[in-house]
């Protein structure tokens, strides 16, 4: 089988490094790739936003599989210009990668599949802004207001605070772009990533696992794409962990098929089990970025076989996946100023060991790696248990050197402890 990967990311470099384990791939291929995927796959650099051109390239390369990672191409419609061109894809086509590009119409089809999630209301002027606060403030006990950017923002769209100056400004910056606000009501609990391989109503879950959204430890500062992650979660009971798939991916992918937009690819739930149960925080059309990188370093099931049965409906007549013992727990390092405006062009240095998945990275001239992004790479350890894989992730991630760097040094650490319960 022979795969084209589509993205630059740190879940891409995974991606690529699972399919590579398939007996079943024979070559890989990856557009626009970073300096780490450069040596697991031969790269091409064309614009993964264009249909036509993501076309183009899985003929010239005869590609069997085209695996799309990023959300942006997604709701495009990227992997609909690959099946009208009969390339088999994984990942939704336009209409069903909504429930990520539009908090609005993942809200439409969790009410119309009974799914739990936040209260929510959507703000499309500034005249409406303040009389909205007050009805989502934080009543009594609640800690917080919650304002999303309905579009895609990588993760930095959201603001969670129990400062109301700080929501409305959020707001009123966002409104003033011209871009609707999504007011929520806060949901409190451990929040947890689930991924389901779904083709149309067949949902297959991956193992769960949990991220870490803000940039500062203890959970503190800005929202970012993810700081680390780690999978599974011992705290989660194996019957929530079932609920949440009889009773939230599998009725919302129902209702897709439903609306005549069914999932094919990746459908990311991310929840807050609150004392209520699990309430959807958000729904993503593809893997999640650094939670891919924990959960795949797991997985023993050939992918590239997985994504295949997905992207040709037969997703149905695949046995039961198979996961190694233990656990993984994935680290990101960001550049300067993350999750502001990063500091590029640093040499990386320690980048090429095993463990180490590239995202903002480019090879120079002089072939030394540079940084070229905020989240520059993540590391991630395995081990048999949460407190072995913390130890190899933090210990790989002390031999790379980036001026001005930063990381997290508490990814996994309470669940490692015991210190999380539902
Ligand atoms: N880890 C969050 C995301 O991928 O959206």
């Amino acid at each position: 089988m022979r795969v084209l990967v589509i993205g630059s990311g740190a879940r891409e470099h995974a991606l690529l490094l699972a399919l590579r384990k398939d007996p079943q791939v024979t070559a890989l291929w990856v557009a626009p790739g970073n300096a780490g995927t450069a040596r697991v796959a031969e790269q091409h650099d064309v614009d993964v936003t264009s249909g036509a051109d993501v076309v183009a390239l899985a003929r010239e390369v005869r590609a069997d599989l085209v695996v799309i990672g990023p959300e942006v191409p997604l709701v495009l419609g990227v992997a609909d210009a690959l099946r009208a061109a009969g390339i088999v894809c994984f990942g939704p086509s336009k209409d069903a990668a909504r429930i990520e590009g539009s908090k609005a119409f993942a809200k439409e089809v969790m009410a119309a599949a009974g799914v739990r999630t936040a209260a929510s209301e959507t703000v499309d002027s500034p005249a409406h802004l303040d009389a909205a606060l007050d009805r989502f403030g934080p009543p009594a006990g609640d800690p917080a207001w919650v304002v999303k950017d309905d579009r895609l923002a990588a993760g930095k769209g959201v603001v969670v605070t129990a400062d109301r100056g700080i929501a409305r400004a959020h707001a009123a910056e966002l409104l003033e772009a011209g871009h609707p606000v999504l007011l929520e009501s806060y949901l409190d609990g451990p929040e947890v990533s689930l991924f389901c391989v779904v083709d149309g109503e067949t949902v297959v879950p991956l193992l769960p696992a949990q991220d870490f959204k803000r940039v500062g430890e203890g959970d503190t500062g800005p929202n970012t794409g993810g700081m680390g992650a780690y999978a599974p979660l011992p705290w989660l009971p194996d019957e929530v962990y079932r609920d949440i798939v009889a009773n939230i991916v599998e009725p919302v992918a129902a209702e897709l098929v439903r609306r005549d937009s069914p999932f094919c690819g990746l459908l990311y739930v991310g929840l807050a089990i609150t004392a209520g149960g699990p309430a959807v925080v958000e729904f993503n059309c593809r893997f999640g970025d650094p939670e891919t990188q924990a959960v795949l370093a797991l997985l023993e099931s050939p992918l590239g076989q997985l994504l295949y049965a997905a992207g040709t409906g037969k997703l149905a007549e695949l046995g039961e996946l198979r996961w190694r013992e233990g656990a993984a727990v994935t680290v990101v390092l960001a550049a300067e100023n993350y999750p502001g405006r990063p500091r590029v062009g640093d040499v990386v240095t320690g980048a090429e060991a095993e463990g180490v998945l590239h995202a903002g990275t480019a090879r120079r001239d002089d072939g030394e790696v540079v940084s070229s992004g905020g989240r520059v790479l993540s590391v991630v350890g395995t081990g048999a248990d949460l407190a072995a894989a913390r130890a190899q992730a933090y210990e790989l991630m002390r031999s790379i050197r980036l001026p001005g760097s930063h990381f997290r040094g508490d990814i996994a650490l309470l669940a490692a402890e015991g210190r999380i319960s539902v």
